[in-house]
């Protein structure tokens, strides 16, 4: 029986894929710190399988580290600080925990005795910053990060899209490949980055196959409706769960591209599986741009409340504007696409959201948000 060990793997995504490689014959380790802020009271979730063999640990923690790896045939490497705003703020903590963590993850692979035979690692589509643009004149291009004031109010749609560097005109947002440069807007999207990169690098250099998947909005059934620092759709299911408006940035016109927990999943089988993925960059997205105001009324029809989300018409630094994945390359080399429409996929998401507590602590959120000076 192949060992996998999944780091991070109580959290939202890991404990889906930890049900679903077990349900493939490999036996699984999960290497989680239960950071309280997703896991409050520092418990093991009830979701997680109880086949798991479960380490409770740090990735900052080498030795522990060392010890829970070694044994492994196969590394997936999701354990990370999530939040895209807290990262503005709490910056030793995010580079401290995803790339001093990953940094671990390598020097123990070059420096001990271990039997890893392939790593696959979360990556994320935030580190492209804004996504690819079109201006039906000039042609494609990719737009520079938007350098908006945070506290101005404007209802002007034009204010807020992408606009042609070349005659002003407004763009149309087009699809996101993997070769795109990658512009990180945020202490997070960097991270990330650095992740994904020094995995690579590490794995071409001594010949473990790596594979990266940029995963973009997930949804689905253990997201974290108690951590307010992630997730969009879970912080509109806890506001709307509490008889609160969801609260949107920006005009409520950006657009992002929402995947399904399963099908995420099942790409990460596929990367597992398939010697084609071995040090290639995947998309993990839907490839269907959705804009957040449509997301939130959706959510709000859906869950049987009669409430309006709330649109601030702000700016929140560090959102870009749209950005939704180019799929071919992964439906190319690994045969892969997504199976779950947003529709049903929300209401499955939301059955399960009836079952569990909400905790509301938006409101939290934006004040520090604000005291920080980002939005
Ligand atoms: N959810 C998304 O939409 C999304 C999008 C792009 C990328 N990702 C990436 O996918 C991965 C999983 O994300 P998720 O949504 O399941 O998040 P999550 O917060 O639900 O899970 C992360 C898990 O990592 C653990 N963890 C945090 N710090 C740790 C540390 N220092 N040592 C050990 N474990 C630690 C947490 O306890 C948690 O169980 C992350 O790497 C994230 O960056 C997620
Ligand atoms: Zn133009």
């Amino acid at each position: 029986m192949k060992k996998v060990i999944v780091t991070g793997g109580a959290g939202f995504i890991g404990s889906h894929l930890c049900d679903a490689l077990i349900e493939n014959g490999y036996k699984v380790t999960v290497f989680d710190n239960l950071e309280p802020q997703v896991h409050p009271g520092q418990l093991i979730p009830d979701y997680l399988n109880k086949k798991v063999n479960f380490i409770k640990g740090d990735v900052r923690d080498y030795q522990k580290f060392r010890d829970a790896i070694v044994g492994h045939d196969f590394v997936f490497h999701f354990a990370a600080a999530v939040g895209v705003g807290q990262s503005q703020y709490q910056i030793s903590k995010y580079v401290d925990v995803n790339i001093n963590g990953t940094a671990n993850l390598l020097d123990i692979l070059v420096n001990s005795k271990h039997k890893v035979k392939k790593i696959i690692v979360a990556a994320s589509m935030s580190s492209y910053g804004e996504g690819m643009a079109k201006c039906e004149k000039c042609g494609i291009f990719k737009p520079l990060l938007r350098n908006l004031s945070e506290g101005i109010i404007v209802r002007e749609r034009h204010y807020w899209e992408i606009k042609c560097p070349v005659c002003g005109k407004m763009a149309i947002s087009i699809p996101t490949d993997e070769k795109t440069l990658l512009d990180a807007n945020s202490i997070y999207a960097v991270t990330k980055k650095e992740q994904e990169e020094m995995c690579i690098l590490i794995g071409k250099t001594y010949g473990i196959p790596v594979v990266s998947l940029r995963f973009f909005n997930v949804y689905g059934p253990r997201q974290s409706l108690s951590n307010p620092y992630t997730g969009v759709t879970a912080i509109f299911i806890s506001r709307i769960k509490n008889n609160n408006p969801p609260v949107i940035f920006e005009d409520g016109l950006q657009t992002r591209d929402f995947i399904w927990v399963g099908d995420v999943i099942r790409a990460n089988i596929l990367a597992l599986e398939s010697e084609k993925a071995n040090y290639e960059i995947f998309n993990v997205g839907s490839g269907k741009p959705v804009s957040i105001l449509k997301i939130a009324k959706m959510l709000c029809v859906l869950m049987g409340k009669s409430i309006q989300p709330v649109i601030t018409y702000k700016f929140r630094k560090g959102d870009v504007r749209h950005c939704f994945a180019d799929v071919r390359k992964i439906k190319k080399l690994l045969n892969f696409k997504t199976t779950v429409p947003l529709k049903d996929g929300l209401a499955r998401l939301i059955n399960w959201c009836q079952t569990v507590d909400a905790k509301d602590d938006f409101e939290k959120v934006l004040k520090e948000l604000k005291e920080k000076k980002l939005v």
